[in-house]
Order: structure tokens, then sequence, then C-alpha cells
């Protein structure tokens, strides 16, 4: 008899250890702002990474920036540009899948023509090619229903940093 109870408590006693590890009280976190739980902390960091609008303040600085390198003859500050533009872009259609689609256009076909353009130092045909790229910017954004945003080849540098 004495074993028969043994038999019986041990599973008995496996389950209770188990189903008290499964209600464990969520863990906590200490920051500042962020929130308390793992769950508020990622909410909160993707909110504070913001969707494409914030991808697009960055690419219109790089924007600028790239063709004011173009200007200059500056091949390498160029290319740094052109890059961060593509970074900039990949990450925000991590944020946003949706807008990628229509961003196909530029990404397979003006990136790729201005890094070729770049590398060819040749100031003429940097412009043409500006002013491409620039009609693919605005492909995109007819496509994504904001033409109301148009962008047009810089006037006026405001950069800080002169070469
Ligand atoms: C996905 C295709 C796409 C491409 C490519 C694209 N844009 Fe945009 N752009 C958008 C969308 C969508 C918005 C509106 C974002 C929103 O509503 O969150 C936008 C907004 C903007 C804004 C306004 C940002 C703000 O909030 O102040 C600027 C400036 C801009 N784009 C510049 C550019 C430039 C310059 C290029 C090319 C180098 C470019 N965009 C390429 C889709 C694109």
């Amino acid at each position: 008899m004495r074993k028969f109870v043994r038999l019986l408590c041990l599973p008995l006693f496996s389950i209770a250890i188990f189903q008290a590890c499964q209600n464990t009280p969520q863990e906590t976190y200490e920051a500042e702002w962020l929130g308390e739980t793992r769950q508020e902390i990622i909410n909160n960091i993707e909110d504070q990474f913001q969707g494409f609008s914030r991808t697009m303040v960055e690419v219109s600085y790089r924007y600028k920036e790239l063709y004011w390198a173009g200007m200059d003859e500056n091949r390498e500050y160029a290319e740094y540009q052109r890059e961060h533009i593509e970074e900039a872009l990949q990450q925000g259609f991590m944020r946003r899948p949706e807008r990628e689609a229509s961003a196909q256009q530029f990404v397979s076909t003006a990136l790729p023509e201005m890094e070729e353009v770049i590398q060819m130092g040749d100031k003429e045909r940097f412009l043409e090619t500006f002013t491409r790229f620039t009609a693919s910017c605005n492909t995109c954004h007819a496509m994504e229903e904001v033409a109301f945003m148009t962008v047009k080849i810089p006037e006026e540098r405001y950069t800080v940093i002169h070469f």
C-alpha cells in the first residue's frame, strides 16, 4: 500500500512543479521610460523607431548631400550617401514591408545606375542621372499616394560640411 502511495505521489508532485513553473509571474525589468514588462518594452521600442516617414527624413537628407557631393565631384562622399540611402530604405522595409513593392523600380534601377555614374566621375552624366533618380523618388510617391510630396533637385546647399 505504501509503495502504491509513493508511486501515485511522484507523478502528481511532478505535475504540481511543472504547473508552478508555468505560472511564474512575468519577469519585470528596470528602465527609465521603456516600460516594465518585456512586451511593453518591445512595443515601446517599435514605436520609437517609427514608420516610413522617419526613413524618408533620413533619405531626403542623404539625397541632398548626394547631390552636392556630385556637384563637388567628391566621389567617395557621393558613394557613401548613395549606400546609406539604400541601407535606410532596407531598414524602412523591415518596419513597413507593404512599401517595398513600390520602391522596386528605385532599388533595382535608380540606385545601381547612380552607383555606376558616381564611379565614372563625369559631372554632366551625374546630373542627367540625378534627374532620373529624382523622378524615381516621385514615382514611388505617386504609387504610395503621396504625390503631393514632390521631390525637387536641391537649389541651395544647407549642409555644414564643406569641401
Ligand atoms: C516606398 C517608395 C518610396 C521611395 C523610393 C521614396 N519615397 Fe519618399 N516617401 C514615401 C512615402 C510612403 C512617404 C510618406 C511616409 C508616411 O506617410 O509615413 C514618403 C515621404 C517622403 C518625404 C516627407 C517626409 C516627412 O515626413 O517629412 C520626403 C522628404 C521624401 N519622401 C523624400 C524622398 C526622396 C528624396 C526619395 C528619393 C531619394 C524618396 N523619398 C524615395 C515613399 C517613398
